[in-house]
């Protein structure tokens, strides 16, 4: 159906079956006149009921009826929207480049550009793509809009069936569009980087993302992982080199990102894992009071750790106090542990302490602190062509111990992905971002989230997507760059499965495409049925 009112317009191009013989020998006069006359009616509708009518009436008369009418409108109120070329992706609603500087700036690429009605000319026309619209709809889109997106999404495809001889990629757009209806969402090791080096795929995927792509649109996108060690300044300082582009912390969640939500529940708390004093810097970030490291405890009594003996460096920047005086509320582990025997041996001490006071032993062992987890990898893809030990298994060695020790089950909490608050906090972030960045105040109708890990990443997304919490529509993509190995079942079944992150960005904007595609056309089939049957 669309195929054919686009046909229609451009008569000299298609053979289509609606060829009217005597009016397709002057098909110049219809269009001009439906080109150039501001009508309130959508096009479509114009091509079918000119196709009826001129059935019944001289098509020069029609013509001038036509034009009568239009005239008239237009003389009576100010010409509403006139239908241009259009991006296919826009078919979703996105946010619209301001009249003043953008739309007489060189033309970009694909994208459309929304044009006063008032105040536009032919020249700012003929600059590229865009829809006119009345000033008062200059901020808001009317549906109209929708349908001049379907008519243009055939000449579109059109224009690219005709253009595959000389295929050229447009270069980056100057003002690139940004849409709202979608959004990504990456874990980092495994699908943007591994061992501290980017894979391949990942910068270019970045770039698609940045308005590199044939439609010439931006898709706002946020970092979501389990790994941690350093502030979230810091991860974003070597994403960004890694990734050679801008990546702000207003876009990042690294797995102990949402403890600072927990600073002000405890005033002592043991942190541990990462590289020297840096989680400690982190949990101060956060605004935790009193943050201690095993360095602390260790540099109090040496015997702690019978095998392990501080560094100097380690000497010099852990803090010095009197542990017999002072409780430790709650230990986190932050990053993965340096030290498994060390920790593990002075988190035991804690759990089974009374009150979290070192060097005493609970009779119960259920009088200790809380321990927190800031994720729960078993495993994870590092530089070793198979996959490491990650902090889930330092948790599960800890259960089996503590069991061992006390016959007990050990109580913990595990933060990241899976867990359904983080989805829940990258649902904020994202919300926050896109406004701040792009201005765009309602959530994506879908988020893409790229993974590596299914049982935290797939069964995160996946687990999120189905919970009552979850407002919109969260779509897992494994790739296999990471966790995930070819052949093996994954132990959570992701709605996709690509070889890499490129992959997983093209598969999820040409899903946007399609979809926007499919329902602008079911929408003109309904509205072309209502018409039939008037
Ligand atoms: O230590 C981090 C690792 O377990 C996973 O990180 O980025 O894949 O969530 P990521
Ligand atoms: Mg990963």
């Amino acid at each position: 159906m669309l195929v054919h009112l686009a046909a229609f317009s451009h008569a000299r191009t298609f053979a289509s079956p609606f060829r009217l013989p005597h009016a397709l020998d002057t098909p110049s006069d219809w269009s001009q006149i439906r080109h150039h006359v501001h009508s309130p009616f959508p096009n479509w509708l114009l091509d079918c009921s000119f196709l009826v009518l001129s059935r019944y009436f001289n098509i020069r008369v029609l013509c001038f009826f036509y034009l009568a009418i239009f005239t008239l409108l237009t003389l009576l109120q100010p010409p509403p929207i006139v239908f241009q070329h259009f991006n296919p992706i826009l078919i979703s609603k996105t946010r619209y480049i301001n009249m003043s500087d953008t739309v007489l700036s060189p033309p970009a690429k694909p994208g459309i550009r929304r044009l006063s009605s008032i105040s536009t000319t032919f020249e700012d026309l003929a600059l590229g793509p865009s829809v006119v619209v009345p000033p008062e709809h200059m901020s808001k889109p009317s549906d109209a809009h929708e349908t001049a997106a379907a008519m243009e999404m055939a000449k579109h495809r059109l224009r690219k069936r005709d253009n595959r001889a000389g295929d050229v990629t447009p270069p980056t757009p100057v003002d690139t569009l940004v849409t709202d209806q979608y959004a990504f969402a990456f874990d980092i090791d495994g699908v943007l980087v591994r061992g501290g080096k980017p894979i391949p795929q990942a910068v270019e995927a970045l770039k698609v993302l940045n308005g590199q792509n044939e439609y010439g649109v931006k898709v706002p996108y946020i970092f979501v992982t389990n790994g941690g060690g350093k502030t979230e300044q810091e991860r974003c300082l070597d994403l960004s080199r890694q990734l050679e582009l801008e990546v702000s912390a207003g876009q990042f969640i690294c797995g102990h990102t949402p403890m600072r939500e927990m600073a002000e529940k405890y005033k002592t708390v043991l942190v541990v894992g990462g590289e020297g004093e840096k989680c400690r810097a982190v949990a101060e970030g956060y605004g935790f009071k009193d943050v201690v490291t095993p360095g602390d405890i260790i540099k109090d009594n040496k015997h702690t750790t019978p095998f392990r003996k501080l560094t100097a460096d380690e000497t010099e920047h852990s803090r010095l106090r009197n542990f017999g005086e002072s409780e430790i509320d709650a230990i986190f582990v932050f990053a993965d542990s340096r030290d498994w025997a060390g920790d593990q041996q002075i988190i035991l001490d804690l759990l089974m302490s009374k009150n979290g006071r070192l060097g005493t032993r609970s009779e119960t062992f259920d009088e200790g602190p809380p321990i927190y987890f800031s994720h729960n990898d078993v495993v994870w893809s590092a530089s070793h062509p198979l996959t490491r030990m990650g902090m889930g298994a330092l948790r599960v060695s800890l259960e089996a111990l503590y069991k061992s020790l006390t016959g007990k089950e050990l109580v913990s909490t595990a933060f990241g992905k899976p867990q359904i608050g983080t989805f829940q906090f990258a649902t904020r972030l994202l919300q926050q971002w896109r406004k701040d960045t792009h201005g765009i105040d309602a959530p994506p109708r879908t988020v893409y989230f790229v993974g590596d890990t299914p049982e935290s990443d797939i069964r995160g997304t996946n687990e999120f997507n189905a919970s009552s919490v979850c407002e919109n529509q969260w779509y897992s993509i494994l790739v296999r760059t990471g966790v995930f190995e070819e052949g093996t079942k994954p132990a959570f079944a992701p709605n996709a499965t690509v070889d890499n992150v490129l992959e997983a960005v093209k598969f999820g904007i040409q899903r946007e495409v399609d979809k926007g595609l499919k329902s602008k056309v079911q929408q003109l089939s309904q509205q072309q049925e209502a018409i039939m049957e008037e």
